[in-house]
């Protein structure tokens, strides 16, 4: 590091100081800091994080408690854990305006660089953090990041992340959060299980009514901060961050169950539309106070000019990322919750089945192709193709909140149901199979790129499966699609099990005992998943290998497992590779 490159450093996103700062690895200083470990957690109780690499910066983030404007908020970056050969110093602050959350930008870092930061505030010194530059487009290097998703704190553990640190602590470059980082109710009945120890608590909170039992749900900015602040006191989930730079986008917990722009849907329609433009923007900026992600924030802008985060990632000559925000811009979903409608299966009123769950194909099809109600929104879906289009990466990824093969369940063959179920389903229309007219223009649109993967959450299952510009026809595939499950959520079958054992006509049907057939169903249903576990738990692991194939690894645990503080360790590995230039899944 020459003198030049060191004053090309400067943090772009708040003021900074070119003036060592006193007691923060300046040896000359009398200044004594604090590294007891409780002044750390008191100061820092949400440890440290950084995300959005690029070749030539990365996003630092912590939140001091109690620092005040003025408080001087001291960082350091260096090229080794002891602090030995700092390339940057500075000072940024903070203030309750921010909820006392802090972001940096250092810019002029050298590419595919590890490198260790920490803060000082408050007479404290924070953990040290390790992060990593990208590599500059054409640098040829392997790549290896976790994506994750669906992480409920409500009576559930976090040893997903553990299982990802204690494997991988020392071979990832980062890892990409899929959304659901944080739940924005404290005991929604359709699939929270409130246990001992791990509760979190609202300051104000929306009362749920009766239909999900006593559980609140998030409304002020008091509420989502407070949402980030008692998740990201998780010690599992401060390791990670710890460890590893993110890219975060959001799916619909960060704002509401199900939401579409500026819309919630807790009481499906029984209150009316459930529009909420501050809640909406409460959302957005708690998101930005506490990601470590590198988008423009726009303060006192309204809904949807607040925050933009969808945004691509380049990392070496192998892997261009594109990371889509489903939610912020996309059309109500296309059946309204109220109403009974027969004809996409809805029987009955103010419910999301029929509506956004187990939604009558044919019925939908027809109204949908008519609709064409969009996910992306024009300009997203058009940055989006053309950014893919134009990627010369070796693989191009789209990292989706929400599921982008085709989840059908196919009923048909059931003698015993009643005629009106012996059809096929849609499992749910909150993912792109809502908004199919869409997928298929997106896909055919790229459907002569070569190396197209996508990877998604929100479902809490694990699947493989090839995408199809039309699935119902299943010619070639042109990409694969790797879904993870919930680091910690209850698994989309134990959800489904709950919904039919709660509803007497269900039951009734003798439904409850297909669900324990669930993959079974699901595989038979729809012949490009070539893998599905619908109970279970965990992140996966891709890796661009020196032969520019890609292997993807699932780290699967038992959903018992989340339920309880104390974990035996047991991780069930599931491997599928693809290969440059085919679109095939292979289990390996
Ligand atoms: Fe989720």
């Amino acid at each position: 590091m020459n003198r030049r490159d060191f004053l090309r450093l400067a943090a772009v996103t708040v003021a900074t100081s070119a003036v060592p700062l006193a007691g923060c690895g300046d040896t000359s200083s009398a200044a004594p800091l604090s590294t007891d470990p409780a002044d750390v957690a008191r100061v820092f109780p949400q440890g440290i994080a950084s995300g959005d690499p690029t070749w030539e910066s990365v996003v630092l983030w912590t939140r001091v408690e109690g620092a005040a404007s003025g408080d001087r908020i001291g960082y350091e970056i260096a090229l080794d854990e002891a602090f030995t050969q700092v390339v940057a110093r500075g000072e940024a602050s903070t203030d309750a305006d921010r909820d006392h959350t802090v972001k940096i930008k250092p810019v002029g870092l050298s590419p595919y660089t590890t490198y260790w930061y920490r803060f000082v505030g408050l007479g404290v010194a924070s953990p040290v953090g390790r992060t990593r530059t990208a590599p500059e487009p054409g640098q040829d290097v392997p790549v290896r990041f976790a994506f994750a998703s669906c992480q409920d704190f409500v009576g559930r553990y976090f040893h997903s992340w553990r299982a990802l640190v204690e494997r991988h602590a020392d071979d990832l470059d980062f890892v990409v959060h899929l959304g659901d980082y944080v739940y924005e109710t404290d005991g929604d009945q359709d699939f929270q299980t409130p246990g001992e120890g791990r509760s979190i608590t609202l300051p104000d909170g929306l009362a749920l009514g009766e239909a999900q039992g006593s559980g609140r749900a998030a409304v002020t900015l008091a509420d989502y901060r407070s949402l980030y602040r008692q998740y990201r006191n998780d010690e599992w989930l401060k390791r990670a961050h710890q460890l590893f730079p993110f890219v975060n986008i959001w799916d619909d917990h960060e704002f509401g169950n199900d939401c579409w722009q500026d819309h919630t849907t807790h009481f499906d329609e029984k209150q009316g539309d459930e529009k909420s433009t501050a809640q909406r923007e409460a959302a957005d900026r708690a998101w930005f106070e506490n990601q470590p992600a590198d988008v423009a924030y726009v303060e006192g802008a309204s809904f949807p000019n607040d925050i933009r985060i969808y945004r691509g990632l380049r990392w070496g000559q192998h892997v261009e990322m594109f990371m889509i925000d489903d939610r912020f811009y996309r059309a109500d979903h296309l059946v309204p919750e109220g109403p009974i409608d027969l004809e996409v299966g809805k029987f009955s009123a103010n419910s999301s089945l029929g509506s956004r769950n187990f939604v009558l194909k044919s019925g939908f099809d027809a109204r949908e192709e008519k609709a064409r109600p969009s996910l992306l929104g024009a300009e997203q879906k058009q940055w989006l193709a053309d950014g893919v289009r134009g990627s010369d990466a070796t693989w191009k990824i789209i990292g989706s909140g929400v599921q982008l093969a085709q989840m059908a369940v196919d009923l048909s063959g059931f003698p015993l149901l009643p005629a009106q179920f012996r059809a096929e389903f849609y499992f749910s229309c909150d993912q792109w199979d809502g908004y199919r007219s869409e997928r298929t223009d997106l896909l055919r649109s790229l459907s002569s790129v070569e190396n197209l993967l996508a990877i998604a959450g929100d479902i809490h299952a694990f699947y493989a499966g090839e995408l199809h510009v039309d699935f119902d026809a299943q010619a070639e595939p042109m990409a694969a699609e790797f879904v993870v499950a919930g680091i910690s959520s209850a698994s989309v079958q134990e959800i489904t099990q709950a919904t039919v054992d709660s509803s007497p006509t269900l039951s009734a049907l003798g439904l409850g005992s297909l669900v324990g057939q669930f993959d079974t169903l699901l595989q038979s249903s729809n012949p490009h998943n070539r893998y599905a576990r619908s109970m279970a738990n965990g992140v996966a692991v891709m890796t661009v290998d020196r032969s520019n194939g890609v292997e993807v690894e699932f780290l699967q645990l038992d959903p018992k497992a989340v339920r309880s503080a104390d974990w035996d360790g047991a991780v069930d590995v599931a491997r599928f590779r693809v290969d440059a230039g085919s679109s095939r899944i292979r289990r390996v």
